[in-house]
């Protein structure tokens, strides 16, 4: 314990805070969730976050809630491959899901955002998503006499502000946990779990495409970023990275992305380019797309029909639960 203590602490030294000692259940395959010391767990927290993520009066017209573009009934995406936000406007990118984003220290395709604080009050006053202002989200909140007392109750105030929205609603988020898939179950020792076809498929994963230079670790993501491509052949190609860095060497990249629940949220990639995990796995034995910027890790694989075959049903083997 101590170990994977200190190992948190190197890794992240400037949010690093003590375990809670009280915190959600952590499914298999996960690590404790790291709060922040400025806002920890209590369960009425995480319960107030989740009537707000769901609540629609978050927005402008009373028609948007966080979950119409992050759903549990898609895994906590909107199955869509650009959102429709208030009044129906679309933006040019796919909604992440929300699950295990307590694992990474960026949030967003392009990682302008840090903390979930920060990440989740943004749509709110995002005209395209949710069209309102943080003043008026407060004044909604405040003629409401049960979040009135559920604010009261959780942090000793009724005269609440936006930061303990984004309190609230990030501790929520942080409770939204994806582990114990099938694969999670075969690596702790039943073998079962895991079909002959998926156990040829993780070989696939892990040796000969290699996926795991990108996609690592507990949540399968390395939180890097890079350019695989996706959509550099249309007008206007995303800048990604490159529009928080301003670094040459990010332009067209992308946040990794976890693959946990990867059936449940097509379309794929940052723009829903992809709709299949067919699509994608096929995007990737051909080596991506060559751009002016391709990361040097995407290469062909020359995969055959079966090796394609027994990936996809690995990636399958992700499906988890906890959320
Ligand atoms: C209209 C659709 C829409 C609404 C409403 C919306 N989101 Fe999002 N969300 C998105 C899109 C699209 C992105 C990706 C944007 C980007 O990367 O630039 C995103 C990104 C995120 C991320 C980052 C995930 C990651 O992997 O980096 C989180 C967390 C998140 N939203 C939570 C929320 C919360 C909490 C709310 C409510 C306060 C909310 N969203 C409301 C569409 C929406
Ligand atoms: C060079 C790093 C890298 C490698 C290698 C890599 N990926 Fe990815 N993966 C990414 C990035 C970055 C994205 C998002 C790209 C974008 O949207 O432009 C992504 C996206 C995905 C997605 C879509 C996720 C979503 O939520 O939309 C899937 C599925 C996926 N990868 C699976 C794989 C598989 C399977 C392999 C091995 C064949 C693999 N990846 C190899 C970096 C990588």
């Amino acid at each position: 314990m101590k170990k994977v203590l200190l190992g948190l602490a190197l890794m992240a030294p400037a949010l690093f805070v003590a375990l809670a000692a009280e915190g959600p259940a952590i499914p298999l395959g996960l690590l404790p969730v790291r709060f922040p010391k400025d806002n920890p767990y209590t369960a009425e927290k995480a319960e107030l976050g989740k009537l707000l993520y769901f609540d629609k009066r978050l927005s402008a017209d009373g028609t948007v809630s966080c979950a119409s573009c992050h759903s549990p009934k898609f895994a906590y995406t909107d199955g869509k491959a650009v959102s429709d936000g208030i009044k129906g406007q679309r933006g040019g990118r796919s909604a992440p899901t929300v699950i295990n984003r307590a694992y990474s220290l960026a949030q967003f395709w392009d990682g302008r955002a840090k903390a979930l604080e920060e990440q989740s009050i943004g749509p709110m006053a995002n005209p395209i998503e949710m069209g309102n202002t943080h003043d008026a989200v407060v004044k909604t909140l405040k003629g409401v006499n049960g979040y009135k007392k559920l604010f009261a109750k959780v942090f000793g105030t009724e005269a609440f502000d936006i930061n303990h929205v984004a309190m609230a609603i990030a501790t929520f988020e942080r409770t939204v946990l994806s582990g114990n898939s099938p694969y999670d179950r075969y690596k702790a020792g039943d073998k079962k779990q895991l079909s002959a076809s998926a156990v040829r498929g993780m070989d696939v994963y892990f040796n000969k495409a290699k996926c795991d230079q990108c996609h690592e670790g507990i949540n399968f993501t390395t939180n890097a970023y890079h350019n695989l491509g996706v959509g550099t052949d249309k007008p206007n190609p995303d800048d990604g990275r490159f529009a928080v860095t301003k670094n040459a060497a990010d332009w067209g990249a992308f946040k990794t992305p976890t693959l946990r629940d990867i059936a449940r949220t097509a379309p794929y990639m940052h723009d829903g380019s992809l709709k299949t995990l067919e699509e994608v796995v096929d995007y990737y034995d051909k080596g991506g797309l060559p751009n002016k910027n391709l990361d040097e890790r995407m290469k062909k694989l020359n995969l055959t029909a079966q090796d394609k075959k027994d990936l996809v049903e690995f990636l399958k083997s992700l499906n988890g639960e906890g959320w």
